[in-house]
């Protein structure tokens, strides 16, 4: 069922967390449920990492990296390439880069004040491309879960990673998005949290949609 709303400007929901908590299939689903447009805002630095890899360039160079993010193909965004381990490095590397963030953030925010409104999952999605949306969420889970979750994906499409290594990329990954200085991934003070540690889908959905109604009706009350 679609809910319905009331209000005149458009529903922003911001979905932060980190690599393989869930945040992706949550905000997919809240799309869904409230007929709001998404946008994966990983994929966009996937992208400037893997045209700075496919260039031959070196993701840890932050001009070539800026280039990448300001002029990358699209059709980069759909290439399998995109999601593998190779491009995660790269991408989290190219990410942490102020000029990358930079290129993106206008994408980003326009996707976000769309007139139908929207649902982003990123890393700060809710600190700095949409501060002011009424709904945010930050989903974790324990980093062994998360690299058993991604060890599956990963094996589903064929780049099978020994389990170990899934998870000590998981744990450079976070390290590098926590300790970045440019945007780093922190949960915003008035994100909820949700540990997806112990849920199944069905019952993660279901939560965050909770935690979703909840912020609307606190946001309503404070404009009433
Ligand atoms: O979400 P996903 O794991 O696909 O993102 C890939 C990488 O892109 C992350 O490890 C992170 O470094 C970076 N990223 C970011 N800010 C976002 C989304 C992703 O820095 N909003």
């Amino acid at each position: 069922m679609i809910a319905a709303f009331p209000e005149t400007t458009p529903l922003i929901i911001a979905v932060d967390g980190p690599a393989a908590s869930g945040k992706g299939t949550i905000a997919k689903a809240l799309a869904a449920h409230y007929a709001l447009a998404y946008l994966d805002t990983g994929k966009l630095y996937r992208a400037a990492g893997l045209a700075v890899r496919l260039a031959g360039g070196d993701p840890a160079d932050a001009e070539a990296a800026a280039a990448a993010a300001a002029h990358f193909d699209e059709a980069l965004l759909a290439v399998p390439d995109l999601m593998s381990s190779a491009n995660s490095e790269a991408a989290s590397i190219v990410s942490a880069h102020p000029g990358v963030r930079a290129a993106l953030l206008a994408r980003q925010r326009a996707f976000a004040a769309q007139p139908g409104g929207a649902v982003l999952d990123g890393r700060d999605i809710g600190t700095v491309i949409a501060p002011h949306a009424p709904a945010k969420l930050f989903i974790t889970a324990s980093p062994e879960i998360r690299a058993a979750r991604r060890h599956r994906e990963l094996a589903a499409s064929g780049d099978a990673r020994d389990l170990a290594a899934v998870l000590a990329d998981i744990n450079a990954r976070d390290a590098r998005d926590r300790g970045r200085s440019a945007a780093p991934l922190r949960q915003a003070a008035d994100a909820a949290l949700l540990d997806t540690s112990d849920l199944a889908i069905g019952p993660a959905v279901q939560q965050a949609i909770a935690l979703v109604e909840q912020a609307l009706g606190r946001d309503r009350q404070q404009q009433g």
